[in-house]
């Protein structure tokens, strides 16, 4: 199976001279859906993990499914003032503008070891910003999976002690 056969490229989007890609056409397919989140969960199940922690949104998209296929739990990054208790927060850059992460700050044990998932791999901004509240709760972190991966922004490049799994490259 093509799974960018599955992708929408739409053009200008959210503004000039973004070529944003549209997971959503993938996710409305159930064998392709199916068959990238098993993918991911081969990628993970002989690394021990404890837990999955995914950014809003697309994050939980990726991530969900392939803890309730590991039978492990799932944790939330979330924009600031979208967690109810209390928080660990960074702030990151975007491909496209700036925001803050947090995270609860019992949602990882020290120690435990974690998959981060994602959607797509763009500048890296969010997939470090994420690593960095793991890192804070004590978290290890053993792995990255993305569906998609723009590797002309290069977000690769200061990910290099990781583990990476990426399913689609532009
Ligand atoms: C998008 C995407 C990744 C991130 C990648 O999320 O889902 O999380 O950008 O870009 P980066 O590598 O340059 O950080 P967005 O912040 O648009 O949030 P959403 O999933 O809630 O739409």
């Amino acid at each position: 199976m093509n799974y960018k056969d599955y992708i929408a490229v739409v053009e200008d989007y959210p503004k000039e001279g973004i070529r944003f890609k549209d997971i959503t056409p993938l996710m409305q397919n159930g064998e392709a859906y199916s068959a990238v989140v098993n993918d991911i969960a081969d990628f993970a199940k002989d690394k021990d993990i404890d837990v999955i922690v995914g950014p809003e949104a697309r994050g939980f998209i990726v991530g969900c499914p392939v803890a309730y296929i590991l039978g492990i739990g799932f944790v939330p990054v979330r924009k600031e003032g979208k967690l109810p208790r209390e928080v660990a927060k960074v702030d990151y850059g975007l491909e496209y503008g700036k925001d803050v992460l947090t995270i609860h700050k019992d949602a990882i044990k020290p120690g435990q070891r974690v998959l981060i998932t994602d959607d797509l791999l763009a500048t890296g901004g969010t997939i470090n910003a994420t690593i960095e509240l793991v890192e804070q709760l004590g978290g290890v972190v053993v792995g990255l999976a993305f569906m998609i991966e723009l590797s002309y922004l290069e977000g690769r490049k200061n990910l290099d002690r990781h583990d990476i799994f990426t399913l689609m490259t532009y």
